[in-house]
């Protein structure tokens, strides 16, 4: 299984040292345009493997595709972070050029290759590796909901004062402070549902922190986070590579599915080997689908820019 992660910058190179540490990949080729960056991050990381006790064989490249020839899954994270007070849907003027290039690039080389977009405004930079690739729909997933949740699913554990072992909870729509919805009504603590044991108050608090989760690191770090992005992208990957037939939202190409078509937006699907195995209806209440339908008009509104 070899998996290539484009961009070796704090998120590229955690997700690099997450599927390494999973020990699930024979390789992992990490790429960047920075000359010798990837290299030294790849030396890096595989001076860690006797420590974490990997066998991954992570290598480094300064842009050249040949050596991710034969990826089986390749993950895009190049592009610009946001910085403090950003919105993701302001990076696309630069994020939009440089994904149209390095997933054209990827398929090139690994014409059979899973693609896993990363780079914002996710939802539009996986429809556009879409139309630039061409590849079938089950072969590119946008990498949002699987963040969105984890982070909603550490908001609901602060809240229910409960360890996040116990708690489950989804957040699907576009990956966007306004966009996201998290599934306040199905959220669970060891499946009795939380409204069960905090205020209908406490649960809109824990949706607000969910949708600003982003920001509100961004505002701490200066940049971007990488921890949780990282982590979830390698869950995504370990899920494919394992055929592991988990269910997960990601970004998908809709064609109809919940009323909605001709976007890539979060909801729930089977992930295995071949990609997006299924596309999840869930039965969605009629405020949540009304979300749902507001979150999508948004992510089309920012897919007219490209
Ligand atoms: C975030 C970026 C990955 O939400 O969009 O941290």
């Amino acid at each position: 299984m070899k998996v290539t992660v484009v961009g070796a910058g704090a998120v590229g190179a955690s997700c690099a040292e997450y599927i390494a540490i999973k020990d699930f990949a024979s390789e992992v080729v990490l790429l960047d345009i920075k000359e010798g960056f990837a290299e030294g991050k790849a030396m890096d990381l595989m001076q860690t493997a006797s420590l974490n006790g990997f066998d991954t064989k992570i290598t480094g490249s300064t842009s050249d595709y040949k050596k991710t020839a034969g990826s089986d899954i390749a993950v895009i994270t190049s592009g610009i972070p946001r910085k403090p007070g950003m919105t993701r849907e302001e990076l696309i003027g630069i994020n939009a050029g440089i994904v149209k290039s390095v997933a054209t690039s990827l398929v090139e080389q690994s014409p059979n290759v899973i693609l896993i977009v990363v780079s914002n405004p996710m939802d539009t930079m996986t429809y556009l590796a879409h139309q630039v690739t061409g590849l079938p729909k089950h072969r590119i997933i946008g990498m949002g909901g699987a963040l969105d949740s984890a982070r909603f699913k550490y908001r609901l554990a602060e809240a229910l004062e409960a360890p996040i072992s116990d708690v489950d909870g989804m957040v699907i729509g576009g990956h966007s402070d306004k966009g996201m919805v998290p599934l306040t009504r199905l959220a669970t603590r060891n499946s009795v549902p939380v409204s069960e044991f905090i205020s209908e108050d406490r649960l809109n608090q824990v949706l607000e922190d969910t949708k600003v989760g982003g920001a509100t690191l961004t505002k701490l770090l200066g940049t971007s986070a990488w921890y949780a992005p990282g982590a979830a992208v390698s869950g995504l990957v370990q899920a494919i590579a394992c055929d592991q037939k988990k269910i997960f939202p990601c970004s998908a190409l809709l064609d109809g599915e919940y009323g909605l078509s001709d976007l890539c937006i979060g909801v729930p699907v089977v992930l295995g080997r071949n990609g997006i195995e299924k596309i999840v209806e869930i039965n969605l209440s009629d405020a949540e689908k009304v979300k749902l339908q507001e979150s999508a008009a948004g992510v089309k509104k920012t897919n007219e820019s490209i």
